[in-house]
């Protein structure tokens, strides 16, 4: 391999990087993606400034990760895709399928709050997320919010003290999409009917160790609903005290996007993320896409069937 040309300027003092020496503007040499997936596997998150990809270099360039999740099973019947015919596309901005910014009494903006707790993506899928591409097409105004957090869910692993890690090591987490739904919009009537029990659960080992890094990272996110063989309510107060554990500020920083056309790449099976609320929420336009690579580790599926079910709208 060709000696590195790319550059890591850390954000933080134990994850996280900008990455500078990637040249978007032709298709991205194959030697260039495995150095960012070297970074990645250190640094978990990389933020690359101005690349301005459009959707279909952007596609292009996640599928060079691995096998692109499809964003079709999560679209709510009868609604239409605003990003066709970019299937591999997730549409994350706040936008009805017009164009219009969503009104913040809207069942639109309520399921969407979910995405502004501490997650990872697609842990409520059979088959978990490896990374995820997100890419601001365009930026609400300066100082209106609207920043990316991330969580280091390595580190945080490493400090537990060896008694929780004893008794943690073996759970199995319930990961389900309507819970955190639920968690973020407690006053929301149609989730307020959605049980999460009557609905798929993805299950996933807790503890295990991040193959690209060999650490051992703490697979949670607010969307574990309980732990096997344990009652709700326990499954719970473990839960909470872990995320609390884990999203202190320590082991968090937020990115400020300062231009369209900036991308940060995370890796979903070390760090946790959620997008930052602020004043721009039902005001101004914030349009973010996503492309979500499959995870391509051997504990991919968890403890799941191989179907290719998605947890989307009913
Ligand atoms: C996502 C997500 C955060 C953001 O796209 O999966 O959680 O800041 N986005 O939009
Ligand atoms: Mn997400």
């Amino acid at each position: 391999m060709a000696s590195s040309h790319l550059a890591f300027e850390p954000l933080h003092p134990t994850f996280g990087a900008e990455c500078t020496g990637v040249d978007f503007s032709r298709a991205v040499p194959a030697e260039t993606v495995e150095e960012v997936r070297a970074g990645l596997a250190k640094y978990g998150v990389l933020v690359f400034r101005h690349a301005q990809l459009d959707d279909a270099r952007h596609v292009a360039f996640a599928g060079q990760f691995g096998e692109l999740d499809d964003s079709t099973p999560y679209i709510k019947a009868g609604r239409k895709h605003r990003l066709a015919p970019y299937t591999e596309l997730f549409d994350v901005s706040n936008l009805d399928d017009d164009g219009n910014v969503v009104k913040t009494d809207s069942l639109r903006f309520q399921l969407g709050l979910g995405n502004g707790l501490f997650h990872v993506d697609s842990a409520f899928n059979p088959r978990r997320a490896g990374y995820s591409i997100l890419r601001a097409h365009e930026l609400p105004p300066k100082d209106t919010g609207g920043a990316t957090a991330f969580a280091d869910t390595r580190t945080a692993y490493d400090d537990l003290d060896e008694a929780t890690k004893n008794e943690i090591k073996d759970y199995v987490v319930n990961h389900s999409l309507w819970h955190s739904r639920r968690l973020a919009a407690p006053d929301c009537e149609f989730l307020k009917g959605m049980k999460p029990e009557d609905h798929f659960m993805a299950r996933h080992a807790l503890v295990q160790r991040h193959e690209p890094s060999g650490r051992m990272n703490l697979y949670i996110a607010h969307h574990a609903h309980h732990i096997d063989g344990q009652p709700v309510e326990q499954s719970q107060d473990i839960i909470e005290k872990l995320l609390s554990h884990a999203t202190q500020d320590k082991y968090t920083f937020a990115v400020d996007w300062e231009n369209n056309g900036d991308i940060i790449i995370w890796d979903n099976t070390c760090v946790m993320h959620k997008a930052c609320r602020g004043s721009f929420e039902g005001k101004y336009v914030r349009d973010m896409r996503r492309a979500t690579v499959h995870d391509g580790s051997s504990t991919a599926w968890g403890l799941n069937e191989r179907t290719s079910f998605r947890a989307g709208m009913p």
